[in-house]
């Protein structure tokens, strides 16, 4: 009897611990053996000091940080894949979404939008009901050198006049927030569906390059020279910030065949103007010393062909006649 009772337990003993070796163990150590996928890359100690920050201040709690094979969530990116979590362990996936997917936002918003974003939600987006962050900022009465304040639109300035610049935490957090790109997996794009083959898409055609006068602008090159350039401002969406900065998605100046406005003033730069009945408080700096004539068409092309705009292309030509112009 004893003997019998000690081999239904030890018999089940050995069910279980292979069992637990099998889905669990096995599992483990194969997917921490994951290599990082393409393009993903290392945290700076910046960067990782703001996930520790992410996570501290529990913006978890409304956030997730993985895009779902779900038509839902197709908006945020393509389908997470076990590469993309290489450098961020533990993973913080999330559960809750209150607030929208973070996993690419660091190509969907600015850092000075972020900023806005942080000390209080409402500056940039209007009805939001994400808690402000205003802790992580000081109010002083002088910007030290060396330091960007955080343009605030009048309404949500300190009324005292103080100007708002970030903590350390702040600065931190925006850095891991703009390292949230998700690089490209090619052929990989599984939202609408469960699993099952990956759906190779073709790769979004370029704005066919319009010859005018023989020249075809780089579209590529417009594209990198905006986002790197101008996306600061006006946002990688060309949404612009409300109050600070304007869009340029259905902007009139950019959208009118007549460029002179668009060119002059990425030239010479401008501010205080009335654009669509607003004024805003940024001020867009001059390019003139900065881009060359190639460099300008290109990105004013990719204005004008991208977020829904269709305007006739600009050459350099045009281009070096408002630079001699002058302003
Ligand atoms: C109570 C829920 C809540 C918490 C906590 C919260 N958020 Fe949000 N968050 C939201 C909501 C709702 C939105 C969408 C509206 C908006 O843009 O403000 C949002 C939007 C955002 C966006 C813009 C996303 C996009 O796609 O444009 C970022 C970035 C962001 N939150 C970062 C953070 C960070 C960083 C923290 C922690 C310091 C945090 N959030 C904490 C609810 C929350
Ligand atoms: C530091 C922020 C900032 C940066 C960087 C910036 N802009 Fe601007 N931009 C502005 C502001 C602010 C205005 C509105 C000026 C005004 O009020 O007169 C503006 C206006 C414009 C306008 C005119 C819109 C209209 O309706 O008249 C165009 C076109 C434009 N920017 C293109 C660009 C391009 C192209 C780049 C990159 C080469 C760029 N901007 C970089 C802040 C910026």
């Amino acid at each position: 009897m004893k003997k019998e009772m000690w081999a239904i337990f030890g018999g089940s003993l050995l069910l279980y611990v292979v069992i637990v070796l099998l889905i669990a163990v096995g599992p483990a150590i194969d997917l921490a053996r994951t290599p990082p996928g393409p393009g993903v890359k290392p945290l700076t100690p910046l960067e990782e000091e703001g996930r520790q920050v992410f996570a501290s201040d529990g913006c978890d709690y409304c956030h997730t940080l993985q895009v779902r094979p779900l038509p839902e969530d197709k908006v945020f990116g393509r389908p997470s894949a076990p590469g993309d979590f290489a450098y961020a362990t533990p993973e913080m996936l999330g559960s809750e979404r209150t607030g929208p997917d973070l996993t690419d936002v660091g190509n969907r918003r600015g850092e000075v939008w972020q900023y806005m974003h942080l000390y209080d939600p409402r500056a940039v987006s209007p009805g939001s009901i994400m808690p402000n962050f205003k802790f992580m900022f000081h109010e002083v009465k002088a910007v030290p050198a060396g330091v960007a304040a955080v343009p605030l639109p009048p309404a949500f300035a300190p009324k005292n006049g103080d100007k708002v610049i970030p903590t350390q935490r702040a600065e931190a957090l925006v850095a891991f927030l703009m390292s949230l790109k998700q690089p490209a997996i090619p052929g990989y794009a599984m939202n609408g569906g469960m699993g099952g083959q990956a759906v190779a898409s073709a790769p979004a055609a370029a704005p066919a390059a319009s010859a005018a006068g023989g020249y075809a602008y780089d579209a590529a090159k417009g594209k990198t020279g905006f986002d790197t350039t101008c996306a600061a401002c006006h946002q990688a969406n060309g949404e612009g910030v409300p109050t600070a900065f304007p869009p340029l998605k259905g902007n009139a100046a950019v959208g009118d065949d007549d460029p002179t406005t668009q060119l002059d003033t990425i030239l010479h730069g401008r501010q205080g103007t009335v654009i669509g009945g607003v004024k805003y408080s940024g001020v867009m700096p001059p390019f003139a010393g900065q881009l060359n004539d190639e460099d300008i068409a290109n990105i004013a092309n990719y204005e004008r062909s991208s977020w829904g705009n269709h305007a006739k292309p600009v050459t350099p030509a045009e281009v070096a006649k408002l630079r001699a112009a002058g302003k």
